[in-house]
């Protein structure tokens, strides 16, 4: 009995430990096959990408997903969503954004205020969900263009079938369909437009350095390349006298 119990024990360990692998693998969730303007070692932000994606977050996942660690005033950077002074006052005031000071009186935000926090719709703050999942703005764009049209009922709660959602069911409707906005800059807003556009702003909303990171790091390489270069000829110099002696 005592045998057959540590066995069984075992087997549920090997069990679990399987398909926690199965799950650090991936198991079945399904990534799209996307590149974006960021990537690689000199990929930069496409600034229309992240004009078009902050007109997405804000017409359609604002109403649930909060972004308290972006200020307004980050929209105007240059690696960034690149909009002037201007636009960011008119983006705050056409959005309506305030806040509360400790009387609980509101005021209109200021450029260097954040994006409010949202606690109430049980959804995730943006602020970092590109960065806190491997791949994020893959996942993003993924889970985006990943739903099935099956729904189901778990007790009360409805949930999605989406083939980029861990498990296979996410409990967030469908954000994007297509057509959700109509983009200033005309490009035409299809379901993977949007998503693309969105996944890439998020993913400079958590990693708003990415660029200025990625250039020191080619600059520091070619100063160890040059450095590398020199000392082989100052070696050569010095040693020349020994190995030559005249
Ligand atoms: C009606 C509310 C609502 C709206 C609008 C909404 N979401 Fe969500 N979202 C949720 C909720 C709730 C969850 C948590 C789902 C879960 O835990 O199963 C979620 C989860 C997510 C996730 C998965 C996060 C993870 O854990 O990996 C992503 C990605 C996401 N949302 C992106 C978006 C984007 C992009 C938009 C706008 C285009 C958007 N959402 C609009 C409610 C919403």
């Amino acid at each position: 009995m005592k045998m057959l119990k540590s066995a069984l024990a075992s087997l549920a360990l090997a069990g679990s430990l399987a398909t926690t692998a199965a799950f650090a693998a991936g198991g079945d969730i399904k990534h799209a096959d996307i590149d974006f303007s960021f990537e690689g070692p000199f990929g930069v932000y496409d600034r229309g990408a992240l004009q078009r994606g902050l007109q997405v977050y804000q017409a359609v996942c604002s109403g649930c997903h909060g972004m308290k660690f972006v200020a307004f005033r980050t929209l105007a950077d240059e690696n960034g969503p690149g909009l002037t002074d201007d636009q960011v006052k008119a983006f705050i005031a056409e959005a309506g954004y305030e806040v509360e000071d400790e009387e609980g009186e509101f005021s209109p935000a200021q450029t260097y205020d954040y994006f409010p926090e949202i606690k109430s719709a049980g959804a995730p703050d943006m602020s970092l969900l590109a960065k806190a999942r491997a791949d994020g703005a893959v996942h993003i764009y993924s889970i985006l263009t990943g739903y099935t049209g099956e729904e189901k009922e778990v007790a009360g709660t409805v949930l999605y079938e989406n083939t980029a959602y861990p498990g296979g069911w996410i409990n967030m409707a469908p954000p994007l369909y297509g057509d959700d906005v109509e983009y200033a800059d005309g490009r035409e807003a299809s379901l993977e437009n949007q998503s693309e556009d969105i996944a890439q702003f998020l993913m400079w909303a958590a990693e708003p350095t990415l660029v200025e990171r990625k250039q020191a790091g080619v600059r520091n390489i070619l100063f160890l390349i040059l450095f590398g270069v020199m000392l082989y000829f100052v070696n050569r110099k010095i040693w020349s006298r020994v190995k030559h002696p005249e």
